[in-house]
């Protein structure tokens, strides 16, 4: 019997020790301890830097371009930093898997569907008809132009009649339900009317931002200990998590059952008709669409669109409002190119060159992105030389490329003028790249783009921002997170004569 124990003990210490000491080819980093590996130089590191993007990045300084971290029983973590790296990365079809965490599974009931955390079939096919069908709906195209220039309109008239009185504290508020509003329309087909409170599309707001603030790139403490879920569910919020999953499960589930009822023969108003449409079409037992896989889509296309493209919007504001010399220059062109009148156009973007670079510089300085979303290598394989077993979690420091001094000279200066050239045009670097590489690349960087830049190009037509003497000094740095959000801010709006 002790024996047996001992044996045990034994076994187990060396399998401890062994998984702790790794092979010589697994990418350098901080030594860790047994069992909880690199956690606590992790927290040490989170807590001096204040951002996960930040503390990859200084692991990179230290380590180099492909950094390796093991996080409690967790497959080991992958930081892959610089501009050669990522793209050796993003160029490699055996990296383009997603991680089997418990949280990523548990979004979207308990199986792997939907788009973002999904690899291999499932993921090809649902990426290709989102795709597809949402370029069918004006990606790209004038609808969805016309869609957005809408609820930036609207937008310019609520924020008008708000600045009536006095500042505006909470103007990020009102821009995300802009954009929900337009990437609404496109999937869902009705319109809300913004200028009225409308408790349905503040309710999606609230669960889609609930979603994406209750977890973090590493996981969370869940995906690493999984098991604490069942002994302490209010500790690691698993509770509230799981109240906000249902909810918003439910509030699509509804929203699928009406199109259902009103759906007309061969017509499509939205991306809902079409995939039911789909649905109908491929029902074989083999077909990965279903009700629960077009939910997932759903909650898919919520997280990535709308905090995202809202974020962008308001570090732009907050940086034009500390830089009121850009923000001039800004206006000026906005002045020169289109008046007072003419509403922005997509097709306007070739002509208004330093708008572009302004959000092209936002972009690179903000890094709400500042990473990949967690990739997985789907095979054993080497990355630089080292060694990338199976199941290993991959992440794209898109920051460390972004801020690269040898690049860029003076990455923490906000300077728009670094991607216009002599004749002042705008010159495009391969060294941006806010929304990734390859075949994961954000699959809504057309919507976002054009959203950005309308939202930006109608706002500023209209208004001067500055700030508010009682916030005088805004963290440009922002709030960490999934993405990385922009500081709380409370502006002044000038309607400009
Ligand atoms: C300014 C706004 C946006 C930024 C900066 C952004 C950035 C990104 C980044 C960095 C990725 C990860 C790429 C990777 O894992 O390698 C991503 C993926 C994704 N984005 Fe976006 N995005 C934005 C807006 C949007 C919008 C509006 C939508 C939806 C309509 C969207 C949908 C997605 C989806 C579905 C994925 C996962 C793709 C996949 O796994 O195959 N994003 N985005
Ligand atoms: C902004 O958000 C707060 C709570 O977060 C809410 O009470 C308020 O009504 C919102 N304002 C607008 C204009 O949406
Ligand atoms: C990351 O997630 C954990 C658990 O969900 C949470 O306690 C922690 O505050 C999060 N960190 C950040 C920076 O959001
Ligand atoms: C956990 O939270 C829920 C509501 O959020 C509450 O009803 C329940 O009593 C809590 N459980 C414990 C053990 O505290
Ligand atoms: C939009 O951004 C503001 C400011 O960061 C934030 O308070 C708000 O919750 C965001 N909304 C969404 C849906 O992301
Ligand atoms: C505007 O900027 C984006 C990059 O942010 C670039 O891809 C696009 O070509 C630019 N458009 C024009 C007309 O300069
Ligand atoms: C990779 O993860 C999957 C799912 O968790 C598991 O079935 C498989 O055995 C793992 N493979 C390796 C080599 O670790």
């Amino acid at each position: 019997m002790w024996f047996a124990i001992i044996c045990l003990a034994i076994g187990f210490t060396i399998k401890i020790l062994h998984d702790w000491r790794h092979s010589s080819k697994f990418p350098p980093g901080p030594r860790g301890l047994p069992l909880v590996g690199n956690i606590f130089d992790m927290k040490r590191l989170v807590e001096e830097t204040k951002f996960y993007s930040h503390a990859w990045c200084r692991l990179a300084d230290i380590y180099g371009p492909i950094v390796g971290l093991k996080l409690g029983t967790a497959e080991p973590l992958i930081i892959v930093s610089g501009r050669d790296a990522v793209l050796e990365m993003m160029s490699r079809p055996e990296f383009d898997g997603r991680p089997h965490g418990f949280l990523y599974k548990h979004r979207t009931g308990g199986e792997r569907r939907g788009v973002i955390f999904t690899d291999g079939d499932i993921w090809r096919n649902q990426r290709r008809f989102v795709l597809r069908t949402l370029k069918e709906f004006g990606f790209g195209k004038m609808a969805m132009e016309d869609i957005i220039l809408n609820d930036a309109v609207s937008l310019t008239n609520i924020i008008e009649s708000l600045a009536k009185s006095g500042s505006i504290t909470n103007l990020h508020n009102i821009t995300s339900i802009a954009v929900l509003n337009s990437l609404w329309t496109l999937i869902a087909g009705s319109r809300f009317d913004l200028t009225k409170e409308n408790p349905k599309l503040r309710e999606v707001l609230s669960v889609v931002n609930d979603l994406i603030r209750n977890s973090n790139v590493t996981g969370g403490i869940l995906t690493h200990l999984p098991f604490l879920r069942y002994i302490i569910p209010n500790f690691t919020g698993f509770t509230v998590l799981n109240q906000r999953l249902a909810r918003m499960s439910q509030f699509f589930r509804s929203e699928i059952a009406k199109h259902k009822q009103t759906k007309m023969h061969g017509e499509f108003r939205d991306f809902i008709d079409v995939y039911l449409a789909e649905m109908e079409q491929s029902s074989s037992i083999i077909s990965c669409f279903d009700e629960e896989q077009l939910i997932s889509v759903l909650k898919d296309l919520f997280t990535a669109g709308v905090e995202t493209t809202n974020n962008t919007i308001g570090f732009i504001i907050t940086h034009l409002a500390v830089r009121q010399d850009v923000q001039g220059k800004v206006h000026e062109e906005i002045e020169r190119v289109l008046g007072k009148e003419i509403l922005p156009r997509v097709a306007h973007k070739n002509r208004l060159p330093y708008l572009n670079a302004t959000i092209a510089e936002v972009s690179r300085l903000a890094n709400i992105g500042p990473t990949s979303i967690p990739h997985r290598a789907m095979i054993d394989s080497t990355l630089l030389g080292y060694e990338i077993k199976k199941n290993y979690t991959l992440l794209a420091n898109f920051r460390s490329v972004h801020m690269d001094e040898k690049h860029w000279g003076d990455p923490k200066e906000f300077r728009p003028e670094r991607f216009i050239n002599d004749k002042g045009d705008y010159v495009e670097d391969p060294w941006l790249m806010p929304f990734g590489l390859g075949r994961r690349k954000c699959l809504g960087e057309i919507l976002a783009r054009n959203s950005v830049f309308l939202f930006t190009a109608c706002l500023l037509q209209k208004f001067q921002f500055t700030l508010s003497p009682e916030y005088p000094h805004p963290n440009l740095d922002g709030v960490d997170g999934f993405t990385i959000a922009p500081p709380d801010i409370c502006v002044n709006v000038i309607k400009r004569k």
